[in-house]
């Protein structure tokens, strides 16, 4: 439907050039160091130690939020754009502690691609796996940068056995390493067929490469007699039995090309982007409802994938965080807001540059913007350009909660309020509520993605609506729609702490404590229909 006219010259240059990945990790495993790095190589920011104040006086150019600040972690996920070897880059940032949200979730769904941070002593662990899975729901290609080699690490081969086998995506090392720890020597560039040395601490941005052959005698004075051996033979495994290089592989998300490196001392980080960056896709075509959208199509198409509230506190703002999908964004041009079906100008377009929010005058696919809510916006929302066939991105799925709690306000005559704040929230998709069915909404069921979101939901029904509250832990960690709504619910066979609940829309659900009870649960009902998602 879109196929025929596409944007002209300097504008599809523009997109062409563009790169909006993600970065995942574990707690710890350097995402912030690795994003801080890469934020240096394109001059957007001057001094490491800026990006996080997790130690540092400085903070995120992402802790908007009060709690953010007393925690020194960042809640909330922003972007930041910086240019560099003639890409512009948009780095989408995710909240890096373990209490992440479901915010995390959905800025998967902005980015292109996404590179995921190992730390090299630990493997694949917890936050990687859940962050992993939703890049395969999209398809989108990985990237695996195995960090902190300056450090004791596991077994080269047992970390890439260790991907492959937990995320079930199969690996290329790009380069290899050469020792680790103490002995850390460097890598090997399989493309380039080159050693880059490793000097302890220098953390020089500046590469040291040799190219040598692998036969060369020259190599032991490189790395050492003991080390070449071993290296010899890796390789020589390697080239027989890993994966081979396969562009359509990595960018179905089905082949992970893996550099290994140490962001700390700047080591591997600069060559990594360069590779990345040849790599990874410019802006992907996306699906709407009318079949798929190309990114150099002319007419302006986004989607909201996060909506921030009360950012600044003083004015009561709502913002919403748009990726452009198609075409390009000019301020002050009349969009269409199709869930609203209303005519509209976006008002004070913002995009983050590193560390300063600035007014955009033009934006292109690929890119992310924030603008002033008036409380229109919900996420998955589609803004397209007025005048075209209007169009509707595939909407955002709701991710399922794995925290629960009980919530009652204090002081039951602020009922209207309590009310307000709750859903208000729970629209923003930082929450999701529920009801006990028979019970008003005086009392509800919180679930999270992260617990640190009932720290935020307190702070602010405190702050913003003046409102105490109690919240009570609940037992439950699975919860699954019920998909045949028809079905008897007083009938179900259930274990005595399944519990039946409802959603906003009415739709029925049940809450599980353990992955046992979901199983003796279909097990014993055998027209149940149970669903991850809601609708
Ligand atoms: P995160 O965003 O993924 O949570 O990780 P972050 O970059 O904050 O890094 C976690 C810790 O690991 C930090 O140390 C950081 O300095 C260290 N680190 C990151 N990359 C490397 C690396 O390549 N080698 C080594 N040896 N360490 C690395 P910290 O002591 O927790 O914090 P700080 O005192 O450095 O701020």
């Amino acid at each position: 439907m879109f196929g025929g006219a596409i944007l002209a010259g300097n504008n599809q240059k523009e997109i062409d050039k563009r790169r909006t990945f993600a970065i995942i990790s574990h707690p710890d495993a350097g995402k912030t160091t690795l994003t801080e790095k890469l934020l240096l190589y394109g001059g957007a920011i001057a001094l490491a130690g800026s990006v996080k104040g997790k130690k540092t006086a400085k903070h995120a150019v992402s802790d908007w939020m009060e709690i953010e600040k007393q925690r020194g972690i960042s809640v909330t996920s922003s972007v930041m754009q910086f240019q560099y070897d003639g890409y512009c880059i948009n780095i989408l940032d995710t909240p890096g502690h373990q209490d992440f949200s479901e915010d995390t979730y959905r800025t998967l769904m902005a980015a292109d691609s996404a590179v995921m941070v190992i730390d090299a002593s630990k493997g694949v662990e917890a936050q990687t796996r859940k962050l992993f899975k939703v890049c395969m729901l999209r398809h989108i290609p990985v990237f695996t940068f195995i960090n902190k080699m300056d450090r004791e690490a596991k077994d080269s081969f047992d970390l890439l056995a260790d991907i492959e086998t937990e995320l079930g995506i199969e690996t290329c090392p790009i380069n290899w390493p050469i020792g680790s720890g103490k002995e850390f020597k460097g890598v090997y560039d399989r493309i380039r067929k080159e050693i880059i040395s490793f000097t302890p601490g220098s953390g020089q941005r500046e590469v040291e490469a040799t190219s040598i052959d692998l036969a060369d005698a020259g190599l032991d004075a490189l790395i050492g007699a003991d080390k070449r051996g071993k290296l010899v033979e890796e390789i020589e495994l390697l080239d027989g039995a890993s994966h081979e290089f396969d562009m359509e592989l990595v960018r179905a998300g089905q082949l992970s090309p893996v550099f290994f490196g140490s962001a700390l001392t700047n080591f591997g980080v600069e060559p990594f982007l360069k590779e990345f960056l040849r790599m990874t896709t410019s802006p992907l075509p996306r699906e709407t409802d009318s079949g798929t959208i190309d990114p150099f199509s002319p007419y302006f198409t986004a989607f909201v994938f996060k909506i921030q509230a009360n950012m600044n506190k003083a004015h009561r703002d709502r913002v919403a965080f748009m990726r452009i999908c198609s075409g390009k964004f000019e301020k002050g041009m009349d969009v269409y807001h199709v869930q609203e079906n209303k005519r509209m100008r976006l008002s004070q377009p913002q995009q983050l540059m590193a560390q300063d929010r600035s007014i955009v005058d033009e934006a292109y696919a690929g890119d992310i913007i924030s603008v002033f809510d008036p409380g229109v916006f919900s996420i998955g929302d589609t803004i397209c350009e007025a005048g075209m066939e209007p169009i509707a991105f595939q909407g955002i799925p709701t991710f399922a909660p794995e925290h629960f709690a009980r919530l009652r306000q204090v002081d039951t005559l602020k009922r209207k309020q309590f009310i307000k704040g709750t859903t208000q929230i729970a629209q923003e998709g930082a929450i999701q509520i529920f009801q006990e069915p028979g019970k008003g909404m005086e009392e509800v069921i919180v679930g999270v993605v992260g617990v640190l979101q009932f720290d935020v939901l307190e702070h602010r029904l405190n702050n913003e609506y003046n409102i105490d509250i109690r919240l009570e832990g609940l037992p439950y960690q699975y919860i699954r729609w019920i998909e045949n709504e028809e079905i008897d619910l007083s009938s179900l066979q259930l274990t005595s702490d399944t519990k039946i609940i409802q959603d906003l829309k009415g739709n029925h659900l049940l809450l599980f404590t353990n992955e046992w009870n979901i199983t003796w649960a279909v097990d014993h009902n055998k027209e149940l229909r149970l669903s991850e998602s809601g609708r």
